[in-house]
């Protein structure tokens, strides 16, 4: 693990994830093939008709870039099979949709220009290409005649594809920053006994890995391919982080991703979205501990995001224009420092400043056990003073007695500061 220079991975913290595909026409999950356990020629009327006539690359950018987020990762294949790019080993890609182009290389020129790192997703599993056997996700999992289906597929034949496809990627669109792979499903212990699924050898994951690191050395890897220790960085799904993640008792590069509403393609009638509160408490919650946040977007068929993206990106935006600082360059909080309540710490090793995050606003008073350590605080959406104060708890008790205490206390305004999660720069001694 941990072969290639992931400081400024580590330093950037926040980036975007795009799912766009033809399944954002059925616009009810990436999935829906297999959900739906789609035949091929079911499938085709949203490659006969993928239009996205109002994309543009240039806004997307903009957006993720006015968001705070310094880095995007975009499907150029996902498990459908479609391509994004126009690759020379298939028929099945967006130049040959209504769409008429390569969208990759729109998005690689336009978010590169914006200053974004350009990261690709790619995904080992292909339920389009005719060698890819069936195994228990595909979407002829339940197929009566699976067996004899599977006695004509060679996976040998989907692993050159899918290496040729790989160098296409890594070759044709100048430096990439990260490569995305997506999954490795091998059996596990507990699996069903008839459990078929995918690892290492179908993918000839370590050839694989060579493949990438030649042409782009540099380039930053996830964990999906099924080996313990060729990865740069682990990737948790839609799920928050306990702690700052470990392998072997040691720190490791870890980027949580998450959806805005469960689904990662385009999800029409998907209700449960979260608040802008919630997606910027997520943002924190994960440099807290060591790790980065990778948000996703699915853009609609017709090559836009929606209102209810826009305008979770608008307010994540807006609190990041006051409050980067306390996320760019920033690390777990040193031990010695305990959050106070219903606080999260970040910390910059550069500038030595501590941020105390307040999730939950209290009234007046935020005792800090580090207060010896401060020389000065401030807000930091307006960079108005916070005054530490020695101030007497009369009604402590202990075992036997009631007890005063002094306590190192920051003064918060009685009124919460009109921004989603208020933050205090802490200028260390
Ligand atoms: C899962 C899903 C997939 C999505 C990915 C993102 O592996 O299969 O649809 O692309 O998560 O992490």
């Amino acid at each position: 693990m941990g072969k290639s220079d992931t400081r400024w991975f580590v330093h950037d913290r926040f980036g975007m994830f795009i799912h766009w595909g033809i399944y954002a026409m059925p616009a009810r999950h990436e999935w829906v093939k297999q959900r739906e356990e789609m035949s091929d020629e079911k499938y085709d009327i949203y490659f006969k008709y993928f239009n996205p006539d109002l994309f543009d690359a240039t806004q997307w950018a903009k957006i993720a870039k006015q968001a705070g987020m310094k880095y995007a990762v975009i499907t150029t294949k996902h498990h459908d099979g479609f391509c994004l790019f126009d690759s020379k080993y298939t028929d099945y890609k967006a130049t040959n949709t209504p769409a008429k182009r390569d969208l990759i290389r729109e998005f690689v020129d336009a978010f590169r220009s914006e200053g974004l790192k350009i990261g690709f997703y790619y995904s080992l599993i292909d339920w389009h290409h005719p060698h890819f056997t069936i195994d228990s996700l595909h979407v002829l999992r339940n197929h009566p005649e699976r067996e004899k289906l599977n006695q004509s597929r060679d996976m040998n034949k989907y692993r050159e594809y899918l290496h040729n496809q790989v160098r296409e990627l890594l070759t044709n669109y100048g430096k990439i920053d990260i490569i995305w792979f997506d999954f490795s499903y091998p059996p596990r212990p507990n699996a069903p006994a008839d459990w078929v699924g995918k690892g290492r050898q179908d993918w000839d994951s370590e050839n694989l890995v060579k493949l990438v690191r030649s042409l782009q050395p540099h380039i930053i890897m996830n964990n999906r391919l099924d080996l313990p220790d060729q990865w740069d960085f682990l990737t948790p799904e839609q799920i928050g982080v306990p702690e700052a993640l470990t392998v072997d008792g040691k720190p490791v590069v870890w980027e949580a991703c998450h959806t805005f509403s469960g689904s990662w393609g385009y999800h029409r009638d998907e209700e449960s979205w979260k608040s802008v509160d919630v997606l910027v408490k997520m943002l924190i919650d994960c440099v807290s501990k060591d790790g980065n946040l990778l948000l996703n977007v699915g853009p609609t068929a017709r090559g836009e995001f929606d209102n209810r993206a826009l305008e979770r990106l608008k307010g994540i935006g807006e609190w990041m224009r006051y409050h980067s600082r306390s996320i760019y360059g920033c690390t777990k909080a040193p031990d010695e420092f305990k959050a106070p309540n219903d606080c999260r710490l970040t910390y910059n090793p550069e500038t030595n400043r501590l941020y105390i995050h307040i999730f939950s606003w209290p009234f007046k008073f935020l005792k800090v056990d580090f207060g010896d350590r401060i020389e000065y605080a401030q807000l930091l959406n307006d960079g108005s003073e916070i005054p530490l104060q020695k101030i007497k708890y009369p009604y402590v008790r202990t075992a036997d007695k009631e007890e005063e205490i002094q306590m190192e206390t920051l003064i918060l305004p009685v009124k919460k500061p009109d921004v989603c999660v208020p933050v205090i720069e802490v200028f260390l001694k």
